[in-house]
């Protein structure tokens, strides 16, 4: 027997479309993505995937379901075991329940998403009613409307202010929830349970499904640390979501491109200005999970990070991150604001347009490499410039996408003043402009599966 509150965060925690595309190589279509049916046999595609809902449906036999339902009919598996399988994917444990699910105590404690929402319920009354916390937001900026589309709330100061919200908060199974901290102070026989949230403005995380599965809370003024994060838990886990997806799903394939900005104030303060596809990873770097996500969402991914140093050392692990995930048709670019700007600031005083003009002017990955690794070494003289290939090399090499590896190599031979068969000899390139020299073995055979999909596999 498998726990109902497992399977529902456990549908939380997929998304269909990835889930699908494991099997049956989907297009983007409008809201949806599309394919043809797997279930039936049709030469145009009728079989589409909703992310929103998160079902999949034929229009051509009427087959339709949910993340499970598809691993059941598409690998005839029972539905326990389509469960396992789902789970593994993601990495969680399948917990076994004995007896009924609705045998005593069992039926009285509810879902951890169930939870996450009686904490979002709680936290925006508590900002209703904080005169504090209002003025902190509007101080920033920002109206009822947005505050309310982002869900922010208030942590109110207390140490056990969410037994407001939880009537067994004493002993409840509120761990996995990451709201409370249950400390075991040494001499103490039962341990202390407080809330972590206290005295900050909270910004609700949610999945693709508009569930919550975390939270962020800035304190109001100066404090340390300035933003706490909720931990790993069941629900969530920082190195796949990204802040803000779910409000800015719409934006993103309206516009086919999406933000990706370092802080939540920033997502919030783009929204504010009337920019509303920007997402924020979680105070983690860019992973190659969160790059696949939206690279599957648009065809244009434009990092905006802080002018600071931070926000160029984010950019290039962004980049390191981008190279190999590359296809031509894609274009990932990066904009840098003044040092002393963040997008929120930027916006603020610039405006929607004058935020726009930037994005406009963002540097495409190819120029960004090129020219960071340029400003590295000296590039008048023959070792600098040497030094540039050497350093160009384990990067340039991970580019898959062939017209633009094609078009890196033949910059790089410019600026480091060889002829472009000469950079053939010191960078091979997978897909050689002339046949030559080279090893058979250099001219690598494109693979059929994407590499996003070999990512999401695993
Ligand atoms: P920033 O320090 O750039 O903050 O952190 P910010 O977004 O500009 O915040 P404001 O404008 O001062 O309110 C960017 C992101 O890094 C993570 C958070 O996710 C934050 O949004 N962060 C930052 C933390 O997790 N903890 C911190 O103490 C600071
Ligand atoms: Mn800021």
């Amino acid at each position: 027997m498998i726990p109902q509150e497992f399977i529902q965060s456990l549908l939380g925690r997929v998304d269909i479309v990835d889930v699908v595309d494991r099997y049956v190589k989907l297009k983007k279509a409008g809201a949806n993505f599309s394919a043809c049916c797997p279930f039936h046999n049709e030469k145009t595609p009728s079989f589409t995937v909703s992310p929103s809902k998160q079902f999949y449906h034929c229009f051509g036999c009427g087959a339709h379901g949910n993340a499970i339902g598809f691993l059941m009919e598409y690998s005839g598996l029972a539905y326990p075991e389509a469960i396992r399988a789902l789970a593994e994917t993601v990495g969680m444990p399948v917990p076994e329940s004995r007896g009924r699910p609705d045998s005593a105590g069992a039926a009285e404690a509810p879902g951890l998403a169930a939870r996450m929402m009686d904490a979002l319920a709680y936290y925006r009354a508590e900002l209703k009613k904080s005169k504090a916390a209002i003025d902190y937001l509007k101080g920033r900026g920002l109206s009822g409307e947005v505050a309310a589309r982002y869900g922010l709330g208030f942590a109110p100061d207390g140490w056990q202010n969410l037994e407001a919200a939880y009537g067994d908060y004493a002993t409840g199974p509120l761990k996995d929830t990451g709201l409370v901290i249950d400390s075991e102070a040494e001499g103490e026989r039962k341990s202390r349970r407080y809330d972590r949230f206290r005295n900050r403005v909270m910004f609700p995380i949610l999945d693709a499904r508009g569930n919550v599965i975390g939270f962020g809370g800035r304190v109001i003024g100066e404090g340390e640390p300035k933003y706490l994060n909720s931990p790993e838990t069941p629900l969530f886990e920082k190195g796949r979501e990204l802040y803000g997806l779910y409000q800015a799903r719409r934006a993103i394939r309206d516009a086919n491109q999406v933000l990706v900005v370092e802080g939540y104030m920033d997502v919030v303060a783009l929204a504010q200005h009337g920019v509303a596809n920007a997402v924020a990873t979680l105070g983690t770097a860019t992973t190659p999970f969160h790059l696949a996500k939206l690279l599957k969402l648009a065809d244009n991914v434009v990092f905006c990070f802080d002018g600071d140093n931070a926000g160029r050392k984010a950019a290039w692990r962004a980049l390191e991150v981008g190279l190999p995930v590359l296809t031509d048709g894609k274009v990932v670019s990066f904009l840098f604001l003044p040092p002393e700007d963040d997008p929120d600031t930027f916006v603020r005083r610039e405006g929607k347009k004058g935020f726009l003009k930037a994005v406009e002017g963002a540097k495409p990955i190819s120029q960004f490499l090129l020219a960071e690794l340029a400003s590295n070494v000296d590039m008048g003289t023959e070792e600098g410039r040497a030094r540039f290939l050497a350093q160009a090399r384990p990067l340039v090499v991970q580019i898959e996408a062939p017209a633009l590896a094609t078009m890196v190599r033949r910059r790089l031979a410019e600026l480091a003043r060889l002829a472009p068969e000469e950079i053939e000899g010191l960078i091979p390139s997978k897909f050689p402009e002339r046949r030559g020299r080279m090893a058979p073995a250099a001219r690598a055979v494109r693979k059929s599966a994407s590499f996003e999909s070999k990512l999401l596999a695993r």
